[in-house]
């Protein structure tokens, strides 16, 4: 269970040369692409591990056994955003715990495809996904200092509820956030 709250946590973090040093500078995308939201299973493993490895530069992100493991996982509910040409540009898992609560493990758009409202449609998307298995509470955690995704998930109706004092591997606070899917 502890390497399953380190996974769920985005707890630990990869070698440096795992992920690139320098945050890439984002050229946003055409203007007016149609995206489609689909299912993220294994067979995207390596699309999935490389754009995680780009939305999360300063040292979490996930290794590819994170993501063997929880696109492999029974509980998982996890979709991906396509580009017309079939290029994921976004994804996003979420688990059902044990307790039956739904838990946002990740969420990440490519920089070059945000501001779209591509995270509020996966969010919505899997909000759906655990409605439909009965899950009626999500939660997640996310960086204090990480002001957008926080505005992504107000906006999206989830509440701070609690600080997590040093929650990330490198000190930094995180705060819970839950919604009610009632
Ligand atoms: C956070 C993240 C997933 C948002 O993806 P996105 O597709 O750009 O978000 P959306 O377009 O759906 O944004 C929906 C709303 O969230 C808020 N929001 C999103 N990004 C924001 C930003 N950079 N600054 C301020 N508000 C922001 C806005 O209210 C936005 O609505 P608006 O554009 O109409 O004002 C994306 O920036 C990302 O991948 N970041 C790196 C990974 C990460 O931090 N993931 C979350 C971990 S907890």
């Amino acid at each position: 269970m502890a390497v399953l709250k380190k996974i769920r946590s985005r707890w630990w973090s990869p070698a440096a040369d795992e992920y690139p040093v320098e945050p890439e500078r984002a050229v946003p995308a055409a203007a007016g692409l149609r995206y489609d939201i689909r299912p993220l299973t294994i067979s995207h493993l390596d699309d999935c591990w490389r754009l995680d490895q780009r939305c999360f530069v300063d040292g979490e992100a996930y290794s590819r056994e994170t993501f063997e493991y929880l696109l492999t996982a029974p509980e998982a509910v996890s979709y991906r955003v396509t580009t017309p040409s079939g290029t994921m540009v976004g994804f996003v898992i979420g688990l059902i715990e044990p307790d039956h609560t739904g838990h946002i493990t990740t969420v990440g758009v490519s920089p070059d495809h945000r501001r779209r409202h591509l995270a509020k449609r996966l969010m919505a998307e899997v909000e759906k996904g655990f409605r439909l298995r009965n899950v009626r509470m999500v939660r997640l955690e996310v960086r204090s200092l990480n002001i957008a995704a926080q505005k992504l998930y107000q906006s999206l109706g989830y509440a701070i509820t609690q600080r997590l004092p040093k929650y990330y591997s490198n000190g930094g606070d995180g705060l819970l956030m839950i919604k009610s899917l009632d």
